[in-house]
């Protein structure tokens, strides 16, 4: 399902026939990196070569010991939790983590502990996003903190890995069958819902009694173990997307243990995913389409290349150019790839750039007005990805970042779904009823229906309420594609006390734009754990197009309707260094996992 399969397998299929090696769980024995109790307390590599194979021969324990990893002043532990909190003297798991460390010593008063972040999904990998991303956070909060980043249980690093296919050209090859338009042609629906009855039925075969403990509940108490390895008693955390399910699910089942809990792009976490509905996530995506036909028109035609003299201009040319492209897909070539651009690959391309305002709007302008023209270059490479290569060598991929975990973890923490087409067929019309991008999103929902119902469901999986020891700071976007802002006042209302900040920007969790208002309130919380007032509204600063408005043209824009905005205060020249990392942050994040998450 991989965005990857547009590539060229070709080649790499006669090439791979050395790859068949099976090893899901890495249980190979693993040399150990030797340590040295270093100044700090902490333990380091003593040589400097890091490559991701040297994750094997960091020996997991319960004490998480550091070792210093990758280029950055990255630090890199790996945590023995159990397998199955149920029966703690039995298997264990190990979770793979990752951090900037603290610029103040632990033992000083200003050291603030750790911060443990999680970037969506379900399935994203928590240590690709601190090591992309981390010394951004540190910009934001201050450098009091511990940048903390993990793989949650199944995910990469962290071990046993959840894996559907006996081998990575297993998975790329099943992959390409499958298109993630299900308006792509008249049988798409028909088709996803049939193979994911056999991804279901690998994911039972292939297991070996892992994927009964890859649930959110289980990733919720690693959490509270990672803390309690910092010596700490109470959990510090920010997550995105996922990550506000896997949060609010922590302050449901330990309230008593929340110090200062952010979540950020906020799911309708009880009735939706935990019901494996899926419905309410687009409530707000076909506005976030006329949010950058907007943004285009107010840009002008030398900042936006897809630019009409009005909004429904725009409106009419990317409706003729899906009609364009039903009858005719454009080829493609790059100095990576080659493929075509069909009716499935613009959209999943539009949508994808929903997500990242900052990141990709200027760049879809532009490969959408190319595409116009005839010239589809521009548009296939926005989700270019590298051509699928194969590896001799096991170990080289064996840390990556898949798309299988997602399934389990989705499909485990929410209701069984029935297994019938027709009832397919009728909840994908009920997401269209809410977006037409329901026909691209009703596919996340459909691979529960071949999940395999042996599985029990006796975790916690809500009610996602609770009474918590510091009350939770929830944000959401005006226009976010994925997680509306309704969500986040329906969960703030489970938890007393807690306060939704709305940051006026389309794109998906407010690091997709930057905001100096949100970042300070953010920071503010972390540090001091003040809330900001309910109601508070956040201006973002510039627009995707015009990123580098003039100081003096800043003015907060006052949405007329029932929001009140309250900034905290004007961008000042102090902020030049907050607001460059910000900018940064909006143009490199990446959330959850490919292709499609929250
Ligand atoms: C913190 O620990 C260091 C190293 O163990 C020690 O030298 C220092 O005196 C300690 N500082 C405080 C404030 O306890
Ligand atoms: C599906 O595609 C057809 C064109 O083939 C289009 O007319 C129709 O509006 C699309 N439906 C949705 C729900 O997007
Ligand atoms: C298509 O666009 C690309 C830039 O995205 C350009 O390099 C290429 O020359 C164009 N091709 C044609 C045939 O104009
Ligand atoms: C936290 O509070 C202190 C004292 O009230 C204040 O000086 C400081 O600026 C605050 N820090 C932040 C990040 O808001």
């Amino acid at each position: 399902m991989s965005p990857r399969r547009f590539g060229v397998f070709a080649v790499g299929l006669l090439l791979c026939a050395c790859g068949a090696v099976f090893h899901p769980t890495l249980q190979r024995d693993p040399t150990e990196l030797r340590v040295d109790p270093g100044k700090d307390g902490f333990y380091w590599a003593r040589d400097n070569e890091w490559s991701e194979e040297s994750w094997a021969k960091i020996k997991p324990s319960t004490d998480l010991r550091w070792v210093k990893c990758y280029p950055g002043g990255f630090q890199c532990g790996r945590l023995l939790v159990p397998l199955d909190y149920n029966k703690p003297d039995e298997d264990s798991a190990a979770i793979a983590l990752v951090r900037l460390p603290a610029s103040v010593p632990t033992n000083s008063s200003e050291y603030l502990g750790p911060i443990l972040f999680n970037p969506g999904g379900p399935g994203g990998s928590g240590v690709d996003f601190v090591l992309a991303v981390g010394v951004r956070f540190v910009s934001v909060v201050g450098s009091q903190f511990d940048i903390v980043g993990f793989d949650p249980r199944g995910v990469s690093r962290s071990t046993p890995r959840v894996s559907f296919y006996k081998t990575r050209i297993e998975r790329e090859l099943w992959a390409m069958s499958d298109v993630e338009e299900l308006n792509h042609s008249s049988i798409t629906v028909a088709g996803s819902w049939a193979r994911n009855k056999i991804t279901g039925a690998l994911a039972v075969e292939r297991d070996r009694n892992v994927l009964a403990h890859i649930n959110t509940d289980h990733t919720a108490r690693d959490m509270l173990r990672i803390t309690e390895a910092h010596g700490r008693e109470k959990l510090q955390y920010w997550g995105f997307s996922y990550g506000t399910v896997l949060g609010s699910t922590f302050a449901a089942m330990f309230p008593d243990k929340v110090h200062r809990l952010v979540i950020d792009g906020v799911v309708d976490v009880s009735d939706d995913y935990y019901t494996t509905k899926w419905t309410t996530n687009l409530r707000d995506t076909d506005n976030v389409l006329q949010w950058f036909f907007k943004d285009c028109h107010k840009a002008g035609p030398e900042n936006c290349a897809f630019y009409e003299p009005s909004v429904k201009a725009m409106n009419i040319k990317l409706n003729d150019l899906y009609s364009s492209i039903i009858r005719s897909p454009v080829p493609a070539q790059t100095s990576g790839s080659y493929g075509l651009v069909d009716y499935a690959r613009l959209r999943f391309t539009i949508f994808r750039a929903f997500y990242k305002p900052f990141a990709i709007w200027p760049m879809l302008a532009t490969g959408l007005q190319d595409l116009v023209q005839g010239n589809g270059t521009a548009l296939f490479n926005i989700q270019d990805l590298p051509r699928f290569q194969c590896s001799c060598d096991p170990l080289e991929h064996a840390f990556d970042n898949e798309g299988d975990v997602s399934t389990a973890i989705a499909c485990n923490d929410g209701d069984s779904i029935p297994s019938d087409l027709e009832e397919a067929r009728e909840h994908y019309r009920e997401v269209l009823r809410v977006s037409e991008w329901g026909s691209i999103w009703a596919g996340i929902r459909m691979r529960c229906g071949g999940w395999s119902t042996d599985i029990p469901k006796t975790q916690f999986r809500g009610p996602i309420v609770g009474n918590t020891n510091h009350p939770l700071l929830l944000i959401g976007n005006t226009a976010d594609p994925v997680t509306p802002l309704w969500a986040a006042h329906k969960v703030s209302s489970g938890f007393p006390g807690s306060v939704v900040l709305s940051q006026d920007s389309a794109g998906h969790s407010s690091i997709s734009s930057p905001s100096v208002c949100t970042a300070l309130a953010v920071r503010e919380y972390f540090v001091n754990g003040t809330l900001p007032k309910a109601g508070t509204y956040c201006p973002i600063v510039g627009t995707p197009f015009v990123p580098n408005l003039d100081k003096s043209t800043i003015v907060p824009e006052v949405d007329s309707g029932s929001q009140t905005q309250i900034p905290f205060r004007q961008v000042m020249e102090g902020d030049g260094e907050l607001l460059k990392a910000l900018k940064e942050l909006a143009r490199e994040f990446r959330l959850g996992t490919t292709p499609l998450h929250v």
